[in-house]
């Protein structure tokens, strides 16, 4: 596992949309799993300039979903579906052929994961993913006490996430499930980068870097992956006892 630290939230962001830049470049058809939330908004805004500048063609690039609120529809602003299209896919014109994302609202939640490895299986894998990391550790909605080997899965949502979560919506939404990639999948990714900025998540990054890793904290998982990648800023790894930003 590699550990990158940057000096704030901007040179993250730079750094973050460099490296997922340099995966389309050299794999103009890559398989891309890309986080919503607030950490990566930066990186999108970076990636989005760099396609209008005429740097990248993503035009034969490939998106899967990572998560989705179950019982939010896609056009509420606080879907991940919303998000994912709002930053990225309307910003950089990509076609809906090459998008296919949970349908959080869908009558069959089962279903919805098992089409969803389905597609995953049929596109040869994940190359990159870019991920959040939560207050409590998860990764996407894989939540505390998560197996290890599970695909795309069906989740109570942790309380934290549940409280956490309001902050994406504009009125008190209920949040009770979520629809998430599983470990699983992270593990047979190609590469996957972890994303952190801000003192509020140093505590977490550090539990996720140097605590035992286990499954009660999700993230501290892909230290066994063997292309992972944490890349947080300098706020984010103030709590580091072995690397000093
Ligand atoms: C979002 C997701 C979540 C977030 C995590 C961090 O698609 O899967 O795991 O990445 O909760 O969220 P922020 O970036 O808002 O702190």
């Amino acid at each position: 596992m590699k550990i990158s630290i940057f000096e704030d939230y901007d040179q993250l962001s730079i750094h973050v949309a460099e490296a997922l830049l340099k995966v389309v470049l050299e794999k103009p058809d890559a398989v891309l799993c890309l986080a919503t939330g607030e950490t990566p908004i930066g990186t999108y805004a970076q990636v989005v300039e760099q396609a209008r500048v005429g740097e990248v063609d993503f035009s034969k690039v490939r998106f899967v979903a990572l998560d989705e609120w179950v019982g939010v529809p896609p056009e509420n602003s606080g879907s991940c579906h919303f998000f994912l299209h709002k930053h990225l896919f309307e910003p950089l014109s990509i076609n809906p052929k090459q998008v296919y994302l949970f349908d959080g609202m869908a009558k069959n939640i089962e279903n919805e994961c098992r089409l969803m490895d389905d597609h995953i299986a049929k596109l040869g894998g994940i190359d990159f993913m870019i991920v959040g990391i939560g207050m409590n550790g998860h990764i996407g909605f894989n939540e505390p006490g998560i197996p290890e080997d599970r695909y795309a899965h069906v989740v109570d949502l942790d309380e934290m996430t549940q409280s956490v979560g309001q902050k994406y919506f504009e009125q008190e939404t209920i949040l009770k499930q979520g629809i998430t990639l599983g470990m699983q999948h992270l593990m047979e990714a190609k590469s996957v980068m972890v994303i952190a900025n801000g003192s509020k998540k140093s505590a977490i990054v550090a539990q996720a870097i140097e605590a035992p890793i286990s499954t009660q904290l999700p993230a501290s998982l892909l230290r066994k992956h063997r292309d992972s990648m944490f890349f947080i800023d300098a706020a984010a790894a103030s709590r580091l006892s072995k690397i000093k930003p």
